[in-house]
């Protein structure tokens, strides 16, 4: 919404929460309290903010004013009921809709912004068109629009100025026109394609998948790199220059996380079982079993490399965002490895140059661990790298945070209790580097170095 202002000044964009907090800290004078971490946001949003993008809790006065409404809210997997653990939640779609239908005026355009599942138009549009308490609602109409968003966290903006296609998928041609002059403002027309709505809900889920799907596929492969002396670096060098596989978003993890993967594939093995195909269903399920194995698989390694004990020892941790360049720890893979380390009796000091210690408490908040607090390890928040590195005995990269790279790495090893290891789990360093450490070092899908 912040980059539709920044490129459509005659329009006027208007952000809604229910959170006050949220729009607070969006209102915020300073910059560095917006609630989201994103290279180029805070100055997209200084560019505009009370201009022509407004952030407010009253939400009834701007749906009522708004011509063209985007339902950007969370639809995370169900924990209860019918379809818990793989379909999508979509109590917030609905209180919404139920929200545009009670307060808008005339005709309204309504674009589905969240990822939904398959055929949630259609619930949208039935709550719109049966609201009959609603003495003024034949004055009303609706047009209801898909438009997924494709971006990737931390190049969101990078992602949104210039994206590799943009998707419209619905009936009513002058709606979808209306929305399509919007995006031509800055994003040339072969790259905006018309679909019906339902190829456009499904070409979300079926995009993430296929993402996943490929970082599963790199990832499974660098366990059998370890023990056969292949470098997995030249692999990927070797299949992606094969033009049909490509050379982008091959790079070996700890696990995927982020919010849509896991939740997209959940979705989609859901959707396959829904309609009988469960062939189809555990292929895509086998995806997120890859996953969760590879982040098992380093746990367990950093264990067995410490004598098969880490019981008491101290571990650093660099890294708690799912990702680079945000402060989202959503499914990060810190978070089911430090859980397995803390299970093991582990001494955890965690690290990240953006993620804060209420965050990581609200992560790791292990109920087992409180009710038994001397069955287990314990974890520290740590800014101060070199102090950490102390006395550990292990260090584990976890987020390919640009400054680990830079850090003096002669120095962390000198201070660590030796002998010490270190955990590559991203390939932030070449490994010929290592070599002068004189520490022990493993490095995800390179044969054992020493
Ligand atoms: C993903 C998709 O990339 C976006 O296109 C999509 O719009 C978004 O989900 C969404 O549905 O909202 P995001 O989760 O923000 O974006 O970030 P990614 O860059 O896809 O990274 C996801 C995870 O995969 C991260 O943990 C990342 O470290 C990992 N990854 C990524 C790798 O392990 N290797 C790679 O080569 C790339």
């Amino acid at each position: 919404m912040a980059v539709i202002s920044d490129h459509c000044p005659q329009i006027e964009v208007t952000l809604v929460d229910i959170d006050e907090s949220k729009i607070a800290a969006w209102n915020d004078s300073d910059l560095m309290n917006l609630p989201i971490y994103e290279p180029g946001l805070k100055e997209v949003v200084k560019r505009n903010r009370n201009r022509n993008l407004f952030f407010s809790t009253n939400i009834a006065k701007a749906i009522s004013e708004a011509e063209m409404i985007f339902i950007s809210v969370n639809t995370p997997t169900k924990l209860s009921g019918l379809g818990a653990g793989y379909a999508s939640d979509l109590k917030w779609v609905e209180s919404s809709a139920r929200q545009v239908a009670k307060y808008s005026k005339g005709h309204t355009i309504i674009v589905e912004k969240s990822t939904v599942p398959v055929k949630t138009a259609e619930l949208i549009k039935e709550i719109l068109m049966n609201s009959e308490n609603d003495s003024d609602f034949n004055k009303k109409s609706f047009s209801v629009l898909s438009s997924p968003e494709f971006l990737a966290e931390g190049t969101a903006i990078k992602d949104l100025e210039n994206p590799d296609r943009v998707l419209i998928g619905g009936e009513d041609y002058r709606a979808i026109d209306t929305l399509k002059e919007i995006y031509l403002k800055w994003i040339p027309e072969e790259k905006i394609l018309l679909t019906n709505i339902w190829s456009s809900e499904l070409s979300k889920l079926i995009a993430n998948a296929f993402l996943a799907q490929r970082l599963s596929s790199i990832n499974s492969i660098t366990a059998l790199c370890e023990s056969t002396g292949a470098e997995i670096d030249e692999v990927v060098k070797a299949i992606g220059n094969d033009t049909r596989i490509g050379k982008k978003f091959l790079s070996p993890s700890p696990g995927f996380g982020g919010s849509c993967f896991k939740k997209d594939i959940l979705n989609l093995v859901y959707l396959c079982r829904y309609y009988g195909f469960y062939s189809i269903a555990n292929y895509w399920e086998q995806v997120l079993v890859i996953n969760q194995w590879q982040k098992k698989r380093i746990s367990n390694l950093v264990v067995e490399k410490l004598f098969g004990t880490v019981t008491g020892k101290k571990i650093l941790l660099l890294g708690f965002a799912f990702k680079a360049n945000t402060n989202d720890t959503r499914e990060s893979p810190a978070i089911e490895i430090s859980k397995n380390l803390i299970e093991n009796g582990a001494q955890l000091n965690i690290n990240d140059p953006k993620v804060n210690n209420k965050q990581i408490e609200k992560e790791l908040s292990i109920k087992e661990f409180e009710e038994n607090p001397l069955s287990h390890g314990s974890w520290n928040f740590e800014r101060d790298i070199y102090k950490s590195a102390k006395n550990a005995d292990a260090i584990i990269i976890i987020t390919e945070w640009e400054e680990y790279r830079e850090l003096n790495w002669q120095k962390l090893s000198s201070l660590m209790r030796k002998p010490a290891w270190i955990f590559d789990t991203r390939k932030i360093f070449p490994k010929e580097k290592w070599v002068d450490l004189g520490i022990n070092f493993w490095q995800v899908g390179s044969p054992n170095i020493k």
